[in-house]
């Protein structure tokens, strides 16, 4: 059916969400629907949820709680809870959020339509959290929802099978399962002819791409990637230790638009948390492969995701971590306190962390990571580096010369995934501009830049 009126789409969570999100963005389009700014003009509300952690989960419990007032104003507002707290809740959903109109789960988002239609015609509320046999493909495309964008996600795969004892994607999200390349190819290909200049290839662990369907490797997809016309950067995220392979680390190396930047998730430094983790590797092991990848590639940058406070862990098990940190020096880290999900293994485990204590040590570990930061960010002063322009920023920064008054403060990121703020009265978004560094921070670095290649 086609309707009219207006759609809000409200996204919580990971790059993974900001995809989905596309796509519930266009199937609502198809359906009619114009998309809107302003929540409270909105016809029908969505919000893509999140359940990694109990306070992303909370926020879309609130999030969607206020839409209550609006549906005694307007008994036609259609809310829909999408996404992992869907598929983790279920019918419960409706006995916190009574006026919530469909609650649809990871993969039922191919019958989203349908569920709009059967609301329209004066069904109340609807569940769905079952399977579909496509994951994406059954989806209108999204690639012309959003045209100001120049770096866009693709989601190569879904699900995962490491069940790391503290996490919930692997139940909320299924079994891993990935999508044929040439589906792959083809949405790439057409973003590389609209706007779009940079893509990141997303999974839950991209090593591991198409090893269940024999397809052809994750880096034998990323050649394939590099080959397509108008991208000119490739990322991807994220890679478990456990299954990074020298034949990816080549791939980083030879593949031109393959930025040299490795996000590799260690989550801790102690061995013994690790094995409580289920994680698969040891502090050594993955300390080799990082001399590993740092060898063949001395430039590249890396990232990490680290949880602290797990289950029993002690000051010598943090000591351990911020070892590793030290040891490292990565360019930047994602850390969290230990959350504990009742559907994941870690929740029954014994000796919980004072939560007072879980955010004690996440503070030193974010204030030791923030000298690291900074440090590795210092080396970059004076280093003349590739930026992909973004947006104009608005920033301003004491010390840094902004030149005359009328010059546009522009920012874009480097290859190692650095935010650059610089002034040009010249460049546009989707440009790739050298910039010499100037200043330097722990968030952002600020220069001028030198000639304009588009
Ligand atoms: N508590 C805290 N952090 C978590 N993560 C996953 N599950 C939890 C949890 N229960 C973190 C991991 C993962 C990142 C995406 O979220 O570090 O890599
Ligand atoms: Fe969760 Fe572990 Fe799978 Fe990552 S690899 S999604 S942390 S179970």
């Amino acid at each position: 059916m086609k309707y009219s009126g207006y759609a809000y789409v409200n996204t919580i969570g990971c790059q993974m969400n900001v995809y989905d999100s596309e796509k519930l963005a266009a199937i609502l389009t198809a359906y009619g629907f114009e998309k809107t700014d302003d929540m409270d003009k909105a016809d029908i509300v969505v919000c893509n949820t999140c359940s990694i952690r109990h306070k992303a989960e909370e926020k879309a419990f609130s999030f969607l709680g206020r839409f209550a007032k609006n549906k005694k104003r307007d008994p036609g507002l259609i809310t829909v809870m999408a996404g992992c707290v869907a598929q983790q809740e279920g019918a419960k959903a409706f006995d916190r959020l009574p006026h919530l109109n469909i609650v649809l789960g990871t993969r039922a988002f191919e019958r989203f339509g349908q569920h709009i239609d059967a609301v329209k015609s004066g069904k109340r509320q609807i569940v769905d959290i079952q399977d579909s046999e496509m994951i994406y493909e059954s989806l209108p495309d999204a690639a012309c929802f959003d045209e100001t964008k120049i770096s866009r996600f693709v989601t190569i795969m879904q699900g995962c099978e490491n069940f790391c004892t503290y996490c919930v994607v692997p139940y909320v999200r299924g079994r891993e399962r990935s999508r044929s390349p040439e589906k792959i190819i083809e949405e790439i290909a057409v973003l590389g002819q609209s706007n779009v200049k940079e893509i990141t290839l997303l999974g839950q662990n991209v090593n591991s791409y198409g090893c269940k369907e024999g397809e052809i490797s994750f880096p034998r997809l990323l050649s394939k990637v590099n080959q397509v016309d108008g991208i000119r950067r490739i990322r991807f995220a994220t890679s478990h230790p456990k299954d990074l392979s020298m034949e990816l680390i080549r791939a980083i190396k030879e593949l031109d638009k393959v930025c040299s930047h490795l996000h590799l998730p260690v989550q801790s430094g102690s061995d013994r948390i690790l094995k409580k983790m289920n994680r698969g590797y040891t502090k050594k092991e993955y300390l080799q492969q990082i001399n590993e990848l740092k060898q063949a590639c001395p430039d590249i940058a890396l990232s990490t995701d680290i949880i602290v406070g797990f289950p029993s862990e002690t000051l010598d098990d943090f000591n351990e971590t911020l070892d590793l940190l030290k040891a490292v020096e990565f360019d930047s880290i994602f850390a969290f306190a230990y959350s504990d999900r009742s559907s994941a293994p870690a929740s029954k485990f014994p000796d919980q962390v004072d939560e007072q204590e879980k955010k004690d040590r996440l503070n030193r570990l974010l204030a030791f990571q923030e000298t690291v930061t900074e440090k590795k960010n210092r080396v970059l002063t004076g280093k003349t580096l590739s930026v992909l322009v973004e947006g104009e920023s608005y920033k301003k920064r004491d010390g840094f010369d902004p030149g005359p008054d009328n010059l546009k403060q522009m920012y874009g990121r480097t290859e190692s995934n650095k935010i650059v703020h610089f002034p040009s009265d010249h460049v546009k978004i989707g440009d790739m501009v050298e910039v010499t560094i100037t200043h330097a921070y722990p968030h952002s670095l600020w220069g001028h830049p030198l000639e304009c290649k588009t």
